[in-house]
């Protein structure tokens, strides 16, 4: 099926505020809001922003989805099934970009800076956008978001309450790649992860220690348990201590007292940097006691916390193995390159960024479930339902107007406060 369709209804303009008859078949039904999802263009990426199994629940609140021809195949989700549960096919990219009201992207523009700025021209003023836009990355690509007039909302920057949970794709990917970062390890450990029995002698299990129990942390720990290895874990919140444990991890405790580790929103705040030379002082002994080292440790906005120096790599027994997940954000190890696997004295260092692109199927789906509980929340009754003082549409909201409009971000940039931030 082309864009055009049968219903006639693409390449219009921006109609949130009332609704179209469309036609199928015999029968006339009402549609008012177009979500649509282009193929991810970032070099590698194989996620899609919607699912066919979320199709029918967005119809429930009056979106109509278009996707782009083979958008979902390499996730694992091919035409026939958006088709059969919906959605209509659009021929191109230009095409979604035309006729949506709303386009849900995995990463938007800000965070694909390789190949997201292709879409700017593509958007128009007043169009929706929803994905992964790093917010506090760079002011100049925000800007140029802004300047291109769409209503942004950034999933980053979803609050981190129960009732945002469902829509927290953070903490989605996150699981992801906590999950795959110790399978990419098994690949390259010349050991078995579990204790093994056998007529040729036991074999000890591999030790795991994982630097930064966040959600990634969290799923690291768990998935290196059940493949048996030895696992322990430390965090500078004190508060994950438990977590861990439950899990079947030892704790690691250093004697080391990170100042309000944590701030308002979960998250860990950064430390000055006589905290980070006793933390690397301590972490040294451990490290070397360990197979694989996987470290997760990332503070919103800032560059990623040196936790494993050169010195320490050296002290790990060759054969070992570091996954650096905050690769992308300067990296945990001091020898982490960034997208690269290097070999140092015979210790692997990974520092792949996007793993959750390697499970593309699962975050695909998980990421498709996050984004329409977010859009069941922005839409209602079949129309855009922006309501300034609901914290979610608040505290997501971008760029709005030619604007970045949201105060934390700005505070971020050191931009002006913005006097008043109205609603729909
Ligand atoms: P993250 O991805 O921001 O960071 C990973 C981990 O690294 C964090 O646990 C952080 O404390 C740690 N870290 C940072 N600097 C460190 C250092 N120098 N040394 C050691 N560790 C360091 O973390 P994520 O996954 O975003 O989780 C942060 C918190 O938010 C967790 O408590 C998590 O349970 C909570 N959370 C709450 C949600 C909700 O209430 N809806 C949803 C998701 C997460």
């Amino acid at each position: 099926m082309g864009c055009g369709g049968s219903t006639g209804h693409f390449g219009q303009s921006f109609r949130a505020s009332g609704a179209q008859i469309v036609e199928e078949g015999n029968k006339k039904r009402e549609v008012f809001v177009i979500v649509g999802v282009p193929k991810e263009s970032f070099p590698g990426e194989r996620r899609v922003a919607l699912v066919p199994a979320v199709i029918p629940n967005l119809k429930k609140v009056g979106l109509e989805v278009v996707v782009e021809a083979g958008a979902g195949v390499e996730a694992g989700y091919p035409d026939a099934q958006y088709a059969e549960k919906g959605a209509k096919i659009a021929p191109d990219r230009k095409a979604v970009f035309g006729t949506a009201d709303i386009i849900a992207q995995v990463l938007c523009y800000g965070s694909n800076d390789k190949t997201g700025k292709a879409d700017l021209p593509l958007m128009r003023r007043d169009q929706v956008l929803i994905g992964f836009l790093r917010p506090l990355g760079s002011r100049e690509i925000l800007q140029e978001i802004a300047g291109a007039g769409v209503m942004s909302f950034s999933v980053e920057l979803m609050p981190r309450t129960t009732r945002a949970q469902s829509m927290d794709a953070l903490s989605s990917m996150a699981t992801a790649c906590g999950y795959k970062a110790v399978l990419i390890a098994a690949d390259v450990l010349p050991r078995f992860y579990p204790m093994l029995t056998t007529a040729a002698g036991t074999i000890t299990p591999a030790r795991v220690l994982i630097l930064g129990v966040g959600v990634a942390g969290l799923q690291a720990i768990a998935t290196a348990r059940r493949l048996g290895a030895v696992v322990s874990a430390y965090d500078l919140r004190p508060a994950v201590k438990e977590q861990v444990q439950s899990l079947g991890a030892r704790f690691v405790e250093l004697p080391i007292e990170a100042k309000n580790a944590e701030d308002a929103r979960g998250y860990a705040t950064a430390q000055d940097e006589a905290f980070y030379a006793k933390q690397r002082e301590l972490i040294g002994r451990v490290v070397a006691e360990n197979d694989v080292v996987i470290t997760t440790a990332v503070v919103p906005g800032k560059k990623a916390p040196t936790l494993v120096t050169a010195e320490m790599v050296r002290a790990m027994v060759p054969g070992s193995v570091i996954v650096d997940l905050a690769a992308e954000r300067g990296g945990n190890c001091e020898l982490t390159r960034a997208e690269e696997t290097i070999s140092v004295n015979g210790v692997t260092i990974i520092g792949k960024i996007n793993l959750a692109s390697t499970v593309p199927y699962h975050a695909s789906s998980l990421y498709a479930r996050n984004v329409t509980a977010f859009l069941a929340h922005l839409v209602k009754d079949g129309k855009l339902n922006l309501n300034p003082a609901d914290e979610i549409t608040r505290e997501t909201m971008l760029t709005r107007g030619g604007e970045v409009v949201n105060a934390r971000v700005r505070e971020f940039f050191s931009l002006p406060a913005l006097v008043a931030q109205g609603g729909a």
